[in-house]
């Protein structure tokens, strides 16, 4: 029976409520499928860190590089300093490891929950390739005279070709995939999004991803400054295929995506480096004020579960799971993917693992 290293970080807030039902609905499908997996369990979270003043220790991201993958809850308490956790778990993970891809689909799975009118299943189903590395979360930067009226706050937005050059590939491939499985109908599409006007530097962006598109002739490729992409994404999300961005636009774009899904419960991601170990995380945070009350939604969660089968070549898997959550949301049961759909985080997991024999 095959077997699989899995790391389990649930985190903070409504992180391990979540990652829970994300966990059910993978030892159901394991079952179905006929695979094991080892999980292997990690503290670090704010309140770990309250507790222990623990970060992640350095010898502690070697031993992620021999897991197949890891799947995260959500990092963030109120009581720590913003960011500090977030940046030793999230980013060490991401940075660590070299999870240079952030990949986040956009897909509404029913009519009912997309806030936009006239928009639907047939018009949102798109995905965001955000770079994962670099960018304005670089890290690179400080103060100067900090705290005086002289201060001066530096942060320095970093692209590499080769960050550039990776992310757009990767994107191109993936549009690639998308149409051979769609069939005809709809030419495969690519769609940059930057701020190469306003940030000249940005037109490293534009350059290296003409050189890649010459290496896809069959993919259309597209432009968009990522004000106009937040138009677009709301006016005529229709235009979407693929879309490949910095690290930052791609955090602030599909958190809108998110909405147009149904809520920030529901939106997935996959943190990647092909062929490496690579971290599964819904996008929304730890939440603190719906932490505890089994409210939240668990279908993000659920999501990262499926786009790890899928990584780790459990595709059968991995459709099961897609197909469990097409069909709860398509049957009108779940009202909205957020914690006022008025059902338990414990019950939507049991209603996917329902779900999972179709
Ligand atoms: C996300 C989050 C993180 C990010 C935070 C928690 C550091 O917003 O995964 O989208 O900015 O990337
Ligand atoms: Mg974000």
């Amino acid at each position: 029976m095959k077997s699989y290293d899995i790391g389990i970080l649930p985190g903070d807030g409504i992180g391990p409520e979540v990652l829970r039902e994300g966990i059910k609905v993978l030892d159901a499908v394991a079952a179905l499928e006929g695979f094991s997996y080892k999980p292997v369990a990690y503290p670090y979270s704010g309140e770990y860190y309250l507790k222990t003043k623990e970060l992640v220790p350095p010898p502690v991201i070697d031993e992620w590089r021999t897991l197949d993958a890891v799947l995260l809850g959500a990092i963030g308490h109120p009581d720590v300093e913003p960011g500090l956790v977030e940046r030793s778990v999230i980013l060490g993970l991401r940075f660590g490891l070299d999870l240079y891809i952030n990949l986040r689909p956009i897909k509404v799975y029913a009519e009912h929950l997309c806030p936009i009118k006239g928009k639907g299943p047939a018009d949102i189903e798109f995905v965001v390739v955000r770079e994962n590395t670099e960018g304005l979360y670089s890290q690179i930067g400080g103060h100067l005279k900090k705290g005086t009226p002289d201060e001066v706050a530096l942060v320095n937005g970093v692209y590499t070709w080769k960050g550039c050059e990776r992310a757009s590939r990767y994107a191109f491939e993936l549009a690639v995939k998308r149409a051979a499985e769609r069939g005809p109908g709809r030419k495969p599409q690519v769609t940059l999004v930057d701020k190469a006007n306003a940030i000249r530097p940005h037109d490293i962006w534009t350059r290296s991803f003409a050189q890649v598109a010459r290496d896809f002739p069959e993919v259309q490729t597209d432009h968009a400054y990522v004000d106009a992409c937040c138009m677009w994404m709301i006016k005529n999300p229709e235009w979407f295929d693929v879309i490949v961005t910095t690290n930052l636009f791609g955090d602030i774009i599909t958190d809108l995506g998110a909405m147009l899904q149904g809520g920030m419960g529901i939106a997935a991601s996959g943190n990647i480096h092909p062929g490496k170990t690579s971290m599964f995380e819904p996008i929304h945070g730890s939440a603190p004020k719906h932490a505890g009350k089994n409210i939240a939604c668990p279908l993000g969660a659920v999501g990262a579960v499926g786009m790890m089968l899928d990584f780790l070549g459990e595709t059968e898997a991995a459709a099961r799971v897609e197909r469990a959550v097409a069909d709860l949301l398509t049957s009108g049961a779940v009202p909205s993917a957020d914690a006022r759909s008025g059902i338990a985080t414990s019950a939507m997991g049991d209603m996917v693992v329902e779900r999972l024999g179709g």
